[in-house]
């Protein structure tokens, strides 16, 4: 594998020793443990706002507006990782790298979510659900959610191994830039009944400047050689 690849190839991130095993916090805040925290999270977001709210339209309107923002975090916090890396290294760096997938897997779960509630929502309110959707919005929606369940399908390592690291890279590269413009769009169209709207637009944007800016490791600086 290339050393580029290598930067955004799911285990590819080196684990120093020191940063390895730990207590049960450090083992928790890592891998499929981490992931499996978040969607507990989530989960206990979403029952929380039933039990708040009620079992009905305001609750589930509420868990669907929640788990777009806990979505976006999510996918921020992945689409930079590798930027962030090349930019700042050190040790919260590499933790980001090498739990970008559990943060994208929790993406993922969190889109389930949103969509969970979006289905019972539609089931229970018919025609709000119809005031605040379309046919080409669902169309649309539902085409991102095919390329989130492609990108979740394909961060096990026996589909990565299957998949090759070029076409896997092809894939999650499309992916991520694909979910990013469906995040800008889904955010923009909604400035004008809300100017909070551009906080989230503004996020995007900036991640993708950090991103596009530190796609390649710093070089490291090289004194220019002393004149005789
Ligand atoms: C078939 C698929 C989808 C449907 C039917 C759908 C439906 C909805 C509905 C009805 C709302 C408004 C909830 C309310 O105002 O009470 C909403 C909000 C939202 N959705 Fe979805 N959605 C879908 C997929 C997606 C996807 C894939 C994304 C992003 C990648 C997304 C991002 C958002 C965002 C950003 C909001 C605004 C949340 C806020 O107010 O902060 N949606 N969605």
């Amino acid at each position: 594998m290339t050393a580029a690849l290598a930067n955004d190839f799911p285990s590819a991130v080196v684990i120093a020793p020191c940063e390895r095993g730990g207590g049960i916090v450090l083992r928790l805040l890592n891998g499929w443990p981490l992931f499996w925290l978040l969607s507990a999270l989530l989960l206990v977001m979403a029952l929380a706002f039933l039990t708040a709210v009620g079992f009905d339209t305001q609750g589930y309107r509420l868990i669907i507006r929640a788990t777009a923002r806990t979505s976006l975090g999510l996918f921020l916090v992945a689409f930079v990782a590798s930027a962030v890396l090349n930019h700042w290294p050190g040790a919260f760096a590499r933790w980001l790298v090498r739990n970008r997938r559990a943060f994208g897997l929790a993406f993922a779960m969190s889109h389930a979510v949103h969509l969970s509630a979006i289905v019972v929502f539609a089931r229970t309110d018919w025609a709000t659900f119809w005031s605040l959707s379309s046919t080409g919005a669902i169309v649309a929606g539902s085409i991102a959610y095919v390329v989130i369940g492609l990108l979740a399908s394909t961060s096990f390592d026996p589909v990565v191994r299957w998949l090759g690291a070029r076409r896997w890279k092809q894939l999650h590269r499309f992916g991520l830039w694909f979910v990013w413009l469906f995040f800008v769009f889904t955010n923009a169209k909604r400035i004008p009944g809300s100017s909070w709207y551009v906080l989230p637009v503004t996020l995007l944007i900036a991640a993708m400047i950090f991103r596009l800016q530190h796609a390649r490791p710093r070089r490291a600086r090289v004194s220019p050689p002393a004149s005789s």
